[in-house]
């Protein structure tokens, strides 16, 4: 039996107990086995959660690149690495093999190199779904600058926000992208926001959309002549265990977006091992996860987890619904899909259409569905295991953050018994526990509690840039010497857990992060508001939806609320993107607040729920005549 890859239950639990009982014997041997060292560690593990520290193999160097790409020469120099799927089905397919990807991506980090990025630097890469993407992260990585990709749906407020905080020197766009039928232009977004970002010395600009775009002398460069003058080859720069891979920002509940910082050797680790048992991937399979490289499911299931295995990962830059709903199942039948990995929200928009354009394809190549970014309802997880599946491809639904760094919830596939809605056991090295109110671990089952894990893992964020005591507050304080994921979680007896749901402020809108503070800026934002709060509310396709009472500072017999309305949303477009636009603005005259003059949400949420039978205790409400009259406008 190899522990790297485990086949049945049986092999499972025998993993499962020695990375318990054994966590540095465990994960030292499968980095001894499976990875390219330049200096071995000189210890496993050390932590302390109260501070918090976590560092794991210190004292080793490598390179993730040579992980991902260069082992891989010998064997699958010739075997398809990437392979791209356009917006248009029209235009043919590329793959591009291990030793095309080699080159690619060295003739990238000289370029970067020669433009005076270097170790340690941070790059911002803003790029559509095209391979532009993940080489620049590679080559990135190759180097040793830290990427941070941001994705490209966030507005030019949200760009430079996410620039400015880490200090950002260059910024990696394209002059435009393909969505569906419609271009987007990126470089626009660019231009608009590097108005505000002062630290950025060089922007390298693909060109996807062949749009005029304006180029700042001096500061903007076609990419690919640079490319087609650079060097074929860079040697990987020797990184620490513990230096920085990239950042990755994530919303929080209050204030500006956290920049997760995830290390080298740990996160390279862990999220290859995990792609192997999760998806059960064998040499030829062709994998495809259909999310964006801009969130942390691209970086860790598109790009490196599938790399460090020596897989063929597809990268596609449409959208499900162009040129109609049959498009996933198109690619599926097209490039013999095995394992395909997506989102409940895309789940259920593709449950609402005619099922004829699945049953056109054949989807017989399917070996493992995965999903992945909220919870599943079991209507969906049921059209997906009957009309995708078709009975036979065991679902994965695997739990985990940008902040997790790789799954740490999941079913092993043909291992482990599926239950819809739950994401089941542990992964191997995870020592997940629930927590009461008072604090205390909920030994018996079943049982629902606050979800913490009690052990680290060697993917895990070790900082927030910058901001290393909001990282602990976040995360550390809420429970002793336990990481708090901010998520719900029943456990039932068997040990199963159901993840229910964030328990704070960030609210799940197709998938994505949404915080509440943020939007609540920016409907502030607007002249005529006064205030404002955001709860969500349930959708059928989004999962959850955005509902936001807005107090305005005059009532007027006159105002135009279908235009505020409008107004409201295109500045949350302008300053966040259109993921976080409201789809019900209800005009109140205050919000529910508690004597110290917090608002109650709790309240809010449930006008929105339409759930008002038991509104709970509001005997601590400052202002209980409001409720009445929010109550009689509700949406
Ligand atoms: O609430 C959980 C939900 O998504 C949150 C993490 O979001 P993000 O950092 O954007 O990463 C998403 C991709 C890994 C979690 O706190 N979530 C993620 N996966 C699941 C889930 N909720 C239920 N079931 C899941 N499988």
């Amino acid at each position: 039996m190899s522990q790297y890859h485990i086949k049945n239950l049986e092999e499972y639990f025998q993993v499962y107990r020695k990375s318990v009982a054994q966590p540095e014997i465990f994960w030292e041997e499968i980095a001894e086995e499976h990875f390219q060292w330049k200096r071995k560690w000189d210890k496993v593990l050390s932590w302390d959660f109260s501070k918090p520290e976590v560092s794991w193999f210190q004292g080793a160097q490598l390179n993730i690149t040579e992980n991902c790409i260069d082992r891989h020469l010998t064997h699958r120099g010739d075997k398809t690495a990437i392979l791209f799927e356009p917006n248009d089905p029209k235009e043919p397919a590329e793959h591009i093999t291990y030793r095309q990807l080699h080159k690619r991506v060295c003739q990238f980090a000289n370029v970067l190199k020669e433009m005076g990025v270097g170790k340690g630097d941070r790059v911002c890469i803003y790029l559509p779904m095209i391979p532009e993407l993940a080489i620049s992260v590679l080559a990135c990585a190759r180097i040793g600058a830290i990427h941070s990709v941001v994705f490209a749906g966030f507005s030019a407020t949200a760009l430079a926000t996410r620039i400015n905080d880490c200090d950002c020197k260059m910024v990696i766009t394209a002059d435009g992208s393909f969505r569906g039928p419609k271009t987007i232009d990126l470089k626009g977004i660019v231009d608009e926001a590097l108005t505000s970002c002062e630290g950025v010395e060089n922007v390298l600009v693909a060109q996807r959309i062949h749009s005029k775009i304006s180029m700042k002398e001096g500061r903007d460069h076609w990419l690919q002549p640079l490319l087609d003058n650079a060097y074929k080859d860079c040697v990987p720069e020797a990184m620490d265990a513990e230096d920085p891979l990239f950042i990755l920002y994530t919303s929080g509940s209050t204030g500006k977006p956290k920049g997760m910082v995830h290390t080298t050797a740990g996160y390279m680790v862990y999220t290859a091992f995990t792609f192997k048992n999760v998806f059960q991937y064998q040499e030829d399979d062709v994998y495809w996860c259909t999310a964006d490289i801009g969130w942390i499911t691209g970086h860790s299931y598109i790009v490196y987890g599938p790399l460090a295995n020596g897989a063929t990962t597809v990268m596609f830059e449409g959208v499900p619904t162009y040129p109609d709903w049959g498009r996933f199942w198109e690619i599926v039948q097209k490039h013999k899909i095995n394992q395909f990995y997506t989102a409940p929200t895309a789940i259920r928009a593709l449950a609402k259409e005619n099922l004829s354009y699945v049953e056109k394809y054949d989807l017989s190549s399917l070996k493992v569905l995965g999903t992945v970014g909220e919870p599943i309802n079991e209507e969906a997880w049921h059209w997906y295991n009957d009309n995708i599946g078709k009975k036979n491809s065991p679902i994965v639904d695997t739990w985990w953050q940008t902040e997790t760094g790789g799954i740490l919830i999941s079913p092993i596939p043909y291992a482990t018994p599926t239950i819809p809605t739950f994401a089941t056991l542990p992964m191997p090295g995870i020592q997940p526990c629930l927590m009461d109110e008072n604090g205390k671990e909920i030994s018996q089952n079943p049982a629902s509690g606050r979800l913490c894990i009690k052990f680290p893992w060697p993917s895990m964020a070790r900082t927030i840039w910058g901001d290393h005591g909001r990282y602990r507050d976040t995360y550390f304080s809420a429970f002793k010497n336990k990481y708090f994921t901010g998520d719900g979680s029943l456990r039932d007896q068997t040990g199963y857990y159901r993840i229910t749901g964030r328990v704070d402020d960030v609210i799940i809108v197709s998938g994505h992060n949404l915080g509440t503070a943020p939007i609540e800026d920016a409907i502030n934002e607007h002249p005529a508001v006064a205030e404002s709060a955001i709860v969500g509310f349930p959708h059928d396709i989004k999962g959850n939806a955005l509902y936001g009472y807005v107090i305005l500072k005059e009532v007027g017999e006159t105002r135009d609320n279908d235009n505020l309305r409008k107004e409201i949303n295109q500045l949350i477009t302008e300053r966040i993107g259109p993921i976080a636009k409201l789809d019900k603005i209800q005009f109140t005259p205050g919000l529910p607040k508690t004597r110290s003059g917090k608002i109650m949400r709790r309240i809010l949420r449930k006008i929105a729920h339409q759930d008002t039978d038991n509104l709970g205790d509001t005997s601590t409400l400052l202002n209980p005549e409001v409720v009445e009259a929010i109550m009689k406008e509700a949406l």
